[in-house]
């Protein structure tokens, strides 16, 4: 405050001050008020009457398996559940990703492909398996009478066990599936196919619990209590042609099980 003023000024100019509201005197040198040493109790005050000290609440951190087990069990249909995964937000490779791919093909057939995460092609398109390993599997889907397309009872429905696209499409990491697991739980209880086929590594993970696709293939297993055929992956197939000869063997049996069942 300016020093010159009297005392009769000084009064005015705090009386217009109070008049235009203002409830704080400010000093002119800044006082930090947590270096203050708080006033030892009153003579005579016991000091369980000092003002209790509210605690302070913990915040829950976020547990992204529980909010996706709660996201997946609320979709009552395949549309709810796309859009679930849509809105689920702790999954970190939805920020490098183009598109979710949701999945291909006949919603309801007998035959259910479980892939491992989508490609640039895939993530460009927003649909699994439209890339080169794609294209090698409608060709074996073709070979055993099947198509993503058919509506004549001969269709297959497709999904993966990622809906992004992981960066460089290196292998999903075990939290991004632990975290997306319980939506293809759930894609597989509302698609409800009679046969699963479990497609590379990452899937026979997710679903069987094990790795080594080269050992575990053309085995039967059984994935949420469905029969689950694991197979080589198409894109092992493109870089191991060899192989084909294993998998061919794998989709007569997937095709010779269909026929049985229908009997
Ligand atoms: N590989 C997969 O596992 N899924 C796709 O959708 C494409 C390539």
């Amino acid at each position: 405050m300016d020093s010159h003023l009297d005392w009769h000024a000084a009064r005015a100019a705090l009386e217009w001050q109070v008049d235009l509201g203002v409830t704080e005197a400010i000093s002119e040198a800044p006082v930090n008020r947590f270096e203050q040493v708080a006033p030892p109790p009153k003579a005579g005050v016991a000091s369980t009457a000092q003002a209790p000290v509210s605690p302070v609440q913990p915040v829950a951190a976020p547990d992204p398996v529980a909010d996706a087990e709660t996201a997946a069990r609320g979709a009552g249909d395949l549309a709810s559940l796309k859009a679930a995964m849509q809105a689920y937000t702790h999954c970190d490779l939805r920020k490098g990703a183009r598109n979710l791919v949701f999945s291909d093909g006949i919603a309801g057939a007998r035959v259910m492909i479980v892939g491992e995460s989508p490609g640039r092609e895939e993530d460009r398109v927003g649909k699994p398996f439209v890339g080169r390993a794609g294209q090698l599997l409608d060709k074996m889907l073709a070979a055993i009478d099947l198509g993503r397309d058919r509506e004549d009872g001969r269709g297959v429905y497709i999904t993966n066990v990622l809906p992004w696209r992981p960066p460089q499409n290196r292998d999903p990491k075990p939290d991004e599936m632990a975290m997306m697991l319980p939506f293809l739980k759930r894609h597989i209880e509302l698609a409800n196919p009679e046969f699963l086929v479990v497609m590379g590594n990452s899937s026979c993970q997710a679903l069987l619990g094990k790795r080594g696709i080269t050992r575990l293939r053309g085995e039967w297993a059984e994935a949420l209590g469905r029969p689950a055929l694991p197979m080589l992956h198409p894109a092992y197939l493109l870089r191991n042609p060899a192989a084909k000869r294993e998998t061919w063997a794998d989709l007569l049996d997937l095709q010779a099980r269909l026929a049985q069942s229908k009997a």
